[in-house]
């Protein structure tokens, strides 16, 4: 998604601000800029496609300048075109923009018929319009900015240059973040913490309608109604070193292959395994009145909260509900006095959940968040703060945050039961240590890389892909086939596997690959049925079960992934590795951009 850097220095800051967009290139985008302020004018660099197209642009024109604003854009309002992407300009005014400005159609044909001309199809433009009106008219910066800001509706985070002012970066900030970084001879803006990495460790985050005034040695931060305010600064934790790809091909295979030890290491703040016991690392939270749950989430992030379904059902015996974070906001839900609102997500920035989340909060419910990124909107808004300890996930696919948050869920499911007086000493004891198993086990499939490899060879020409599962596992399947769309581009659908033959069964022929999640456990012979009817019309399946499933049902299959022996309870987590790596070689395969798929963004700060 859209990534904003700006920079007021005493150096040349070109070199800089392109540093800063190559670390928010993992965000994804289609389009990248650069504008400074040289000799009194407002000079800008921009280029469609990756950010080497306009590296190369840089080379062969360079710009000057101490001040500057940077800008990856994912394209929401008109093509990822050269002429749409940012900084947009007027003679005086230059700015980037992250988000939507909804109401960018009626100040557009105000602007229009005003006489003022534009150059792209983007929202963004209006507001370098609009602003530059005022600063025409003789405004200041800050007046100018307050009063245009008043009329914008959506969601933006801004950085905003001034012709006539070459020591002054204005930003903004409603419903998209934006931090400001102080460091030793310049003052920065970023759209988060890693975008400044390089730079500084010493940030504030921006509150929710804050602007701020950015000079070399400072900031001057304003409230929604212009009134001065602090905000802490804090330290980042986020360290210049780059996160490299080690001796892996992508970011994604390394986060693929990094789950035992990420697993492991956020299990460490929420299982005792030697006393048997779970422990949330959150102060008393009064677990037991909790009645009913909601869980809300987008992308790979609700699946997992699909699968916190059925163990929050299972084990505490609390009424799940889940939705998806676009759709909940919309849909009026019923919110009952003192309800458990649960969001998932692994950016803690996505808009949609982020917007969720505040409504949930709105409507008087206790808001729990099981997130990745721990300086994070929803991180820093949350009642009840459950961290997962993934690292700085890069790859746009999210592989290690999803059996992170798995495990964050299948604890928190424990420990409500719990406190529900529904679980006994030796279930949670059995229970810590099959989670606590869970690392090894992640290990034991991913062994089994090499026969998945070749596997993907053999799937990498289908056009459609069909993955079948069973309670827990079904979002699984749904998750295989997330994965598969995104990052190879191959059509799949995951379904219930008893729903199969409502529907999709229509689709199986000898061309179709299914890919059945079927664990040994209690659900494992009625899959094995669906399988069956698969088989009887031509279909051809790719079982993955354990040792003792492959032997039973892995005869007539066209080929079986072997994953280890592990208890239902963790089948979920341990199988994510194979819908994984299916994905992953299919499209490394196909020689498609794994780790930034076209359109995809890491963080969809946008509704
Ligand atoms: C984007 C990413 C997905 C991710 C989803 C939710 O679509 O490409 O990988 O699952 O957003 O993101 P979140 O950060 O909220 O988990």
């Amino acid at each position: 998604m859209c990534g904003i850097i700006g920079i007021v220095g005493s150096g040349e800051v070109t070199a800089h601000l392109v540093e800063g967009l190559r670390r928010l290139e993992y965000r994804g985008y289609d389009s990248a800029g650069v504008c400074t302020i040289n000799n009194g004018a407002l000079d800008r660099r921009r280029a469609e496609g990756k950010l080497d197209n306009l590296v190369n642009v840089l080379a062969a024109e360079p710009l000057i300048g101490h001040i500057g604003i940077a800008h990856t854009r994912w394209a929401t309002h008109g093509a990822p075109t050269t002429n749409n992407a940012h900084p947009h300009a007027t003679a005086e005014v230059s700015l980037v923009h992250n988000g939507i400005i909804e109401n960018f159609k009626p100040l557009r044909d105000e602007l229009i018929a005003r006489g003022r001309t534009f150059e792209s199809q983007t929202d963004s433009e209006v507001v370098a319009h609009l602003i530059s009106e005022r600063i025409e008219a003789g405004d200041m910066p800050e007046i100018a900015t307050a009063a245009i800001l008043k009329r914008l509706h959506g969601a933006f985070a801004l950085a905003i240059l001034f012709r006539q002012y070459p020591d002054l970066l204005i930003g903004a900030r409603l419903g998209s973040p934006l931090v400001v970084g102080y460091g030793d001879d310049a003052t920065y803006l970023g759209s988060d913490a890693l975008a400044l990495a390089s730079f500084t460790q010493r940030v504030a985050y921006l509150e929710e309608g804050d602007w701020v005034v950015v000079t070399r040695d400072g900031a001057r931060i304003f409230d929604a109604q212009d009134r001065p305010v602090e905000r802490e600064v804090t330290i980042s934790g986020v360290t210049g070193a780059y996160i490299d790809k080690g001796n892996y091909r992508h970011f994604m295979l390394k986060e693929i292959f990094e789950q035992p030890v990420v697993v492991a290491q956020t299990l460490q703040s929420y299982i005792k395994p030697l006393d048997g016991q779970v422990a949330l690392p959150i102060p008393d939270f009064a677990l037991s009145s909790i009645q009913r749950i909601t869980i809300i989430a987008c992308g790979t992030s609700y699946y997992a909260g699909m699968v916190a379904k059925y163990w929050l059902e299972q084990f505490a015996r609390v009424a799940v509900e889940i939705d998806v974070a676009s759709e909940y906001r919309y849909r009026e839900p019923v919110m009952e006095e003192g309800g458990l609102a649960l969001f998932i997500s692994q950016s803690g920035e996505t808009a949609d959940t982020l917007a969720a989340m505040r409504h949930a909060k709105a409507g008087g419910q206790k808001v729990a968040v099981v997130v990745n990124v721990p300086t994070s909107s929803m991180a820093r808004e949350a009642d009840l703060l459950l961290p997962t300890h993934a690292g700085t996930e890069i790859g746009v696919a999210s592989t290690k945050a999803f059996t992170c948050q798995l495990a964050v869920l299948a604890a928190l499911a424990a420990n409500l039961a719990r406190a529900k007086g529904r679980l006994s000493a030796e279930q949670e004891r059995d229970i810590v240590t099959h989670l606590a198993e869970a690392p090894a086990a992640l290990n034991m499939a991913l062994q089994q890389d090499e026969p998945i490899q070749a596997i993907s060879a053999i799937i990498a020409g289908a056009r459609d892909v069909l993955y079948l599962g069973r309670g827990p596992d079904y979002p699984l399947a749904l998750e295989g086939a997330l994965k598969l769309k995104e990052i190879s581009y191959i059509h799949a659908e995951g379904y219930a596997a008893g729903e199969m033959k409502h529907g999709p069964i229509a689709l199986i022929d000898d061309l179709v690959p299914v890919i059945v999640l079927a664990p040994s456990g209690p659900l494992f012979e009625k899959t094995v049925s669906n399988m069956q009817e698969v088989q009887a019309r031509g279909g051809k399946i790719v079982l993955i079960s354990d040792a003792t499933g492959v032997a039973a049902a892995g005869e007539d299959c066209l080929a079986t992934i072997t994953m280890p022996d592990v208890h239902p309870l963790i089948a979920p987590i341990v199988y994510a590795i194979p819908v994984q790596l299916l994905a992953y070689h299919i499209a490394a395969i196909k020689g498609t951009d794994v780790d930034q798929p076209r359109n995809l963004a890491k963080s969809v700060t946008v509704e």
